[in-house]
This record gives structure tokens, C-alpha cells and sequence, in this order.
């Protein structure tokens, strides 16, 4: 076998990158894997649009049947996203005999479970290592290079558009809006960018990165998600005033045989290696034992980078082909049959510190009132600044130390009712183990 065909479905950002990589990388391509990829078919409802990478003529087709009927296919490159199509697609192509590579994190997060299963069923593989964290080989390192640890803990930044927001509104101090504007113009955003903006996109890749992790089945409805579409850019000053960085955090902890998974705006230290990552960059700190920390880096978004990580699932898959050992390696890391539905802790048992931002009136006993209701709770105060001096209104801005959060929800209801506070108190959670 000189060859292995490859069939691509969905010829917009990212498949462009695929392209332009197996254009580009052919000859170490083949220098690896002993055979080369030949890309046969592109299908794409529009074949019009002008794009930055040239496909000839004869290979361009409407008709994903040209590519799940080509018997000289052996893997078809899902990169339609969304729900619906794709799964059809990936689903067909299984049925086919085809072997599939994927991008489509939130396919994986709501049908991965179904869709491994039915590869596996097949004597198929699906390689997805562009579903999570774009081009950072994050899956590879948890389901392969850390196959010997216990994993205790994820912790990092998933989504490139969210950081690259959030970066311009910290360095910049672009407003959200337009700061969006620029990550879509960059080509980072998902077509819907409420995905993006609302965490789920994160919540996605957290799911899918800690059923591996963790041995669990995919349980993507049990992710605690809050995006950063509510931010104020005054939280985001008055938080480095204390020495922090807002970052939208992915979060899975495995602690006394309970699962912890959430994505919300966080606070960390300015001294955290994770407030240094920038743009469109992603990060992950992955915790194991005996590894203990690791950390990885790089790209999370665009087309060169998540094309990188589409051509190193078709080598791999290609190898499973050269050696007839497909599925070699489980989808999710542990066998199957050994997946374990571990509990997922609620949000409201989570301890953590808080940032507070009152509006309040400018009185005496105001600061008294509030920090009683917390020390009611339970809650110690670690810092309080009150922000100018005004006849109507201040902001008064509060770090606590660790609380437990259904206490911290129970003192805020208490609080936002008192006739001296003028709004609904803000509520960032700071992560204290990112120090
Ligand atoms: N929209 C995603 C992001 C693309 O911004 O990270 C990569 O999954």
C-alpha cells in the first residue's frame, strides 16, 4: 500500500489548514508513516467562496456520497461541525468501514459516548486530538503520554476567543464587543460565538479532556458553565488592583471519589504562568501522580494550528491502517467496560475564595451591616477597598478567604436584599490552588 486516501467533509477554516498542511508536510509525512495521504475528495456545499488555499477542480464535489462511496477513502475528515449533519456524517462514514478524524468537540461532548461506541463495535477508530485545545496535543498527552499516572486535577484556559477577548479587554481595555469583533475577524470563533462567550465551547473540550482523565463516560450536562459575556471591564481593573487576572477557567478536580467540573470566569494570581497566556493561546496544567505537574501550551484556535492537530490524527489513524491495529488505543483512554460514572460534586459544594463588588451607599455602618451577614455565613473577609467617595454611590470591592459557595450564595441573597445595596452584588470566584 503506497497510499492511504483521505476524503475531507467541510472546507471552511480548519480544512483549509488541513490542506494546506498536507500540502505543505507531505514529504515528512511520508518520511514517518511509510505511505502517503492522499487527499481525494473535498466536499463542501459552498465551493464558491474565495478561500487561501487552493484544491484542484476534479476533487471539489456537493456530494458527501462521493466520499463515503470511494472505495479508495479509508478516512474521512469530519470538519462540518455543529450537531446534526456531522453525526450523520460521522455515522455513515463508520457505516461505511470508513475510519473518521474529528474537530467537532461538541459532537464528541453530547454523542461521543454513542459515536466511540459505534467505532469500536466497527473495528473503526475516531481520532479527535483537534477537538481539545486546538493544536496542543492534549489528548495524546492524557490518553498516551500520562497513561501511567492517576490524574487529580485539569485546570486551564480552552478557548481561544474567550482569552483573546479577555486579553484585549485586560491590555487593551477594548470593550467586550469590540474585542469580539477582533477574535472573529481572526478567524477564532466558533460560528456561533455564543458557544465561545457563554463557556460552552470550554465546557465542550472540559468534558471531553476529563471523561479521559478521569475514566469516566463523557458527561458533558454535568459541567458547571458560566461565560464571560457579563463581564464588566471595572472587575477586570479592580482585580488586578489586588494582584489577579481574569481568566475563563476549565476546572475538573477529582477529590475523595468525587468529580468537580466547572468553566466560569476565575480569578488567579498575576504570578500564575496561566496569567501570562495571552490571545489565542490555550493552557493546561494537568496535575498526576507520580507525573506531578505538568503543563502544556500553544495554540488553541485558528487554521494552521487545529490542521496540525487534524494531520497528526490521520498518521496515527494511518498507522492503525499499515498495521491493522485499529483502536489500538481506547477513545477515552481506559477500556471501555471500565468507565466508571463517578459522582460530580455540585457547584454549591465547592469551596473556594471570592471576589465581591458591592454598590452601596457612601454611609457609616454599611461595611458593618455586609461584613456581619458574611461573618453570619461563615465567611472571613481577606481584603476591602472602597472605590472614591461619592454623595449616591460606591463600589466596594471585597476578596475573601476560603468559603463554601451555598454559603456564599445564602449571605449574597441576604445582602442584596438590605436598602443599602443598590445593585446585585458582582461574584467572581478566585482559584487559590493556582498560585
Ligand atoms: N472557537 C474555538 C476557540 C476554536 O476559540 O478556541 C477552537 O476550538
Amino acid at each position: 500500500m503506497r497510499k492511504i486516501g483521505v476524503g475531507l467533509v467541510g472546507w471552511g477554516t480548519v480544512g483549509c489548514g488541513v490542506v494546506q498542511v498536507l500540502q505543505d508536510n507531505a514529504d515528512v509525512i511520508e518520511s514517518r508513516l511509510g505511505v502517503s495521504l492522499e487527499l481525494r475528495r473535498v466536499a463542501d456545499l459552498d465551493l464558491e467562496r474565495e478561500r487561501p488555499v487552493k484544491v484542484p477542480a476534479e476533487y471539489l464535489t456537493r456530494n458527501v456520497d462521493d466520499i463515503l462511496k470511494d472505495p479508495e477513502i479509508q478516512i474521512v475528515i469530519e470538519l462540518i461541525g455543529g450537531l446534526k449533519a456531522a453525526k450523520a456524517v460521522i455515522r455513515s462514514a463508520i457505516e461505511s468501514g470508513k475510519h473518521v478524524v474529528t474537530a467537532n468537540k461538541a459532537l464528541l461532548a453530547h454523542d461521543g459516548n454513542e459515536l466511540f461506541g459505534l467505532a469500536l463495535k466497527n473495528g473503526l477508530s475516531i481520532g479527535f486530538e483537534a477537538s481539545v485545545g486546538g493544536g496542543i496535543p492534549i489528548i495524546k498527552s492524557l490518553r498516551e503520554g500520562l497513561a501511567s499516572n492517576r490524574i487529580s486535577t485539569i485546570f486551564g484556559i480552552l478557548n481561544g476567543t474567550a482569552n483573546y477577548i479577555l486579553t484585549r479587554m485586560t491590555d487593551a481595555k477594548l470593550s467586550f464587543a469590540d474585542a469580539l469583533k477582533e477574535a472573529q475577524a481572526l478567524g477564532y470563533a466558533e460560528a456561533d460565538p455564543t458557544l465561545d462567550i457563554e463557556g460552552i465551547d470550554t465546557a465542550h473540550k472540559l468534558a471531553i479532556a476529563s471523561a479521559i482523565a478521569f475514566g469516566t463516560p463523557i458527561q458533558f450536562d454535568r459541567v458547571h458553565t458560566e461565560g464571560i459575556s457579563g463581564i464588566d471591564p471595572l472587575d477586570i481593573q479592580y482585580a488586578e488592583e489586588f494582584g489577579y487576572r481574569l481568566k475563563l477557567l476549565a476546572i475538573a478536580r477529582s477529590k475523595n471519589g468525587r468529580l468537580e467540573m466547572r468553566v466560569h470566569p476565575t480569578l488567579i494570581s498575576q504570578k500564575h504562568v496561566l496569567a501570562s497566556v495571552k490571545g489565542a493561546y490555550n493552557a493546561v496544567h494537568i496535575e498526576g501522580n507520580p507525573v506531578g505537574d505538568v503543563m502544556l501550551y500553544g495554540m488553541g484556535a485558528g487554521m494552521m494550528p487545529t490542521g496540525s492537530a487534524v494531520v497528526s490524527d490521520l498518521i496515527d489513524v494511518a498507522r492503525d491502517i499499515l498495521n491493522k491495529t485499529p483502536g489500538r488505543i481506547p477513545a477515552l483512554a481506559f477500556l471501555p467496560d471500565r468507565l466508571q460514572k463517578i459522582e460530580i460534586k455540585p457547584v454549591s459544594d465547592v469551596s473556594t475564595s471570592y471576589y465581591f463588588r458591592f454598590l452601596v451607599l457612601d454611609k457609616p455602618g454599611v461595611l458593618s451591616k455586609i461584613s456581619g451577614i458574611l461573618g453570619k455565613h461563615q465567611i472571613s473577609i481577606a481584603a476591602v477597598i472602597q472605590k472614591g467617595r461619592h454623595t449616591n454611590s460606591v463600589p466596594l470591592v471585597m476578596i475573601t478567604h476560603e468559603a463554601l459557595e451555598s454559603d456564599v450564595r445564602k449571605a449574597l441573597d441576604e445582602i442584596d436584599n438590605l436598602d443599602i445595596v443598590l445593585a446585585p452584588t458582582v461574584l467572581i470566584r478566585i482559584e487559590n490552588g493556582a498560585d
